[in-house]
C-alpha cells in the first residue's frame, strides 16, 4: 500500500449523505486501521457557516445514535473526530476552494518529513447540479501540486444526468478536467458482499459453468423491494423515478455481473470490458414488456406535484441478444412502499424433460442469491419426501451467511468502495462507456414516461405492486415457487 499523507475531502459535508454514509464509512475504516492516524486528515467542505466543532457534533450524534454503543466505541468516535476539519465556502467561486487548498497543503507540509506521497481524495456528497462547477474549482485551485508525488481523485455518485444526452454532457464536462483513472463513479450495489461474490460463484464453480446459459436457464429475475415510500425525499424522487433511481444503475449493474462472459483476468479493465459488451447486446425494450406503478398516497407528499406521472414501481424485461442468452428474459423489478424490503437475484431453470415423478407443479430448480437483508445463497431443488412413500418435495440447499459465517461482520458497501478509491482499484466503479450504454437502454422508455405516453398503475402501499406485473412475469415464463 502507498504511504504518505492522505487528505480526504468530503464536499457537501453538512448534508445527509455525508452524515449517514460517508462519515460513518470513514469512521469504520479508521476503526479497522485502514486510515492511519499519522497519515490521514479529513476535510469537510460545504456552504453552511459552521465551526469544526459543530460539524463534529453532528457526526458524533449520528455515530453514537446506537444506544448500545460501548464506551470504547464513543472513545473511538472522539479520536476519529479529531481528524476532521471544516472549511466553509460556495461551490462556484474560487475563494472557498483556495482556502480549502491552503488547509490541505498545510496538512501535507506538516507530514512532509515522512516518506511517501501526497494523496487527495475528493468525495462528492453533493447534488449533481453543482458537479461541473465543483470539478472546475478543484482543477483550478485544489489539485495535488506537492513535490511528494501522489494523486488527486474524485468520487462521484448518481444521478449522472437524467438521460443519455444529459449524462454524456456531464461526462464530457468532467472528462475535460479529469482523466478516467481519476474518476470513481460509485454505484453502491457494487460494494455489497453478495454482488462482489457473483464473479466467484459463476467462474470458480464447476457446477455453474455448463448450466449458465439459454439451454438450461428459463428466466432471470433481479428484484429490489422497499417497504417504505419516498417520504422526506419526494422532491428528489419525483424528478427521477424508480427507473433512474434503482433500475438503470443498481439492478443493471447486477445484471451485467450475472450475464457477462468470463473476463480475461480480474483486472478492472477486463471486467468492465465484459460488462459493456452485455449492455451493448441488450435489445430495445418493448412497450408490452413494461409495467409501471405508483403507490396510492405518493402524491400526498407536499413536495410531489399533484399530477405526477412518476413511477415508484417498475417491472421491465430486458433481452440480451447474444449466443448465451438469446430468448432468456431478464426481469428487472423495483418498487417502493411494497410488502417487504428485499433485494435478490432469482435464476430459474427450465423443467426437467420427461418428468417421471410428476413433480413439476411443486416448482422448478431455482438458484437464489439474496443480497439483503440476511445475505444468503440457496438452491431450490426437488428431493424425496422423507418417509415410506415415494413422493417428492421441494427443499433448499442453503448457505445463510449469519449461520455459516458467525461472528464475521460484513462490511458496508460504502466502506469497501471508499477503500478501493484510496487503493486505486476501479473494478467496482462504473466506467464512462458503461454509463453511456446503460443510458442508451433506458432513455427511450424514460422519454416516453416523461412525455406521458406511459401511465403508472396505482397500487396499494404494502402490497406486491400492480397485479399486471405478476401477469407479465407469468407471461415471461416465471413460475412462482414457494416462499423461502
Ligand atoms: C439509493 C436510492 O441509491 O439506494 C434509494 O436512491 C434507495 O432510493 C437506496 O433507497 C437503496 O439502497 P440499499 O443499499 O438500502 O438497498
Amino acid at each position: 500500500p502507498e504511504t504518505g499523507c492522505l487528505s480526504i475531502i468530503v464536499l457537501g459535508a453538512s448534508g445527509d449523505l455525508a452524515k449517514k454514509k460517508t462519515f460513518p464509512a470513514l469512521f469504520n475504516l479508521y476503526r479497522q486501521g485502514f486510515l492511519q492516524p499519522d497519515e490521514v486528515h479529513i476535510f469537510g467542505y460545504a456552504r453552511s457557516k459552521i465551526s469544526d466543532e459543530e460539524l463534529r457534533n453532528r457526526i458524533r450524534g449520528y455515530l453514537l445514535s446506537d444506544k448500545n454503543a460501548s464506551p470504547e466505541h464513543s472513545e473511538g468516535v472522539s479520536k476519529f473526530l479529531q481528524f476532521i476539519k471544516y472549511v466553509s465556502g460556495s461551490y462556484d467561486t474560487e475563494e472557498g476552494f483556495q482556502l480549502l487548498d491552503k488547509e490541505i497543503s498545510e496538512h501535507e507540509i506538516l507530514k512532509k518529513s515522512q516518506e511517501g506521497s501526497a494523496r487527495r481524495l475528493f468525495y462528492f456528497a453533493l447534488p449533481p447540479s453543482v458537479y461541473p462547477s465543483v470539478c472546475r474549482m478543484i482543477k483550478r485551485c485544489c489539485m495535488n501540486r506537492s513535490d511528494l508525488g501522489g494523486w488527486t481523485r474524485i468520487v462521484v455518485e448518481k444521478p449522472f444526468g437524467k438521460d443519455l444526452h444529459s449524462s454524456e454532457q456531464l461526462s464530457s464536462h468532467i472528462g475535460e478536467l479529469f482523466d478516467e483513472p481519476q474518476i470513481y463513479r460509485i454505484d453502491h450495489y457494487l460494494g455489497k458482499e453478495l454482488v462482489q461474490n457473483l464473479l466467484v460463484l459463476r467462474f470458480a464453480n464447476r457446477f455453474f459453468l455448463p448450466l449458465w446459459n439459454r439451454d438450461n436457464i428459463d428466466n432471470v429475475q433481479i428484484v429490489f423491494r422497499e417497504d417504505f415510500g419516498t417520504e422526506g425525499r419526494g422532491g428528489y424522487f419525483d424528478e427521477y423515478g424508480i427507473i433512474r433511481d434503482i433500475i438503470q444503475n443498481h439492478l443493471l449493474q447486477v445484471l451485467c455481473l450475472v450475464a457477462m462472459e468470463k473476463p480475461v483476468s480480474l483486472k478492472p479493465e477486463h471486467i468492465r470490458d465484459e460488462k459493456v459488451k452485455v449492455l451493448q447486446s441488450v435489445l430495445p425494450i418493448k412497450d408490452e414488456e413494461v409495467v409501471l406503478g405508483q403507490y396510492e398516497g405518493y402524491r400526498d407528499d407536499p413536495t410531489v406535484p399533484d399530477h405526477s406521472n412518476t413511477p415508484t414501481f417498475a417491472t421491465v424485461i430486458l433481452r440480451i441478444h447474444n449466443e448465451r442468452w438469446e430468448g432468456v428474459p431478464f426481469i428487472l423489478k423495483a418498487g417502493k412502499a411494497l410488502n417487504s424490503r428485499k433485494a435478490e437475484i432469482r435464476v430459474q431453470f427450465k423443467d426437467v424433460p420427461g418428468d417421471i415423478f410428476k413433480c413439476q407443479k411443486q416448482g422448478r430448480n431455482e438458484f437464489v442469491i439474496r443480497l439483503q437483508p440476511s445475505e444468503a445463497i440457496y438452491m431450490k431443488l426437488t428431493v424425496k419426501q422423507p418417509g415410506l412413500e415415494m413422493s417428492t418435495v421441494q427443499s433448499e440447499l442453503d448457505l445463510s451467511y449469519k449461520q455459516r459465517y458467525q461472528g464475521v461482520t460484513i462490511p458496508e458497501a460504502y466502506e469497501r468502495l471508499i477503500l478501493d478509491t484510496i487503493r486505486g482499484d476501479q473494478q467496482h466503479f462504473v466506467r464512462r462507456d458503461e454509463l453511456k450504454a446503460a443510458w442508451e437502454i433506458f432513455t427511450p422508455l424514460l422519454h416516453g414516461i416523461d412525455n406521458g405516453e406511459f401511465k403508472p398503475i396505482s397500487y396499494q402501499p404494502g402490497s406486491r405492486g400492480p397485479v399486471e406485473a405478476d401477469e407479465l412475469l407469468a407471461k415471461a415464463g416465471y413460475v412462482q415457487t414457494h416462499g423461502y
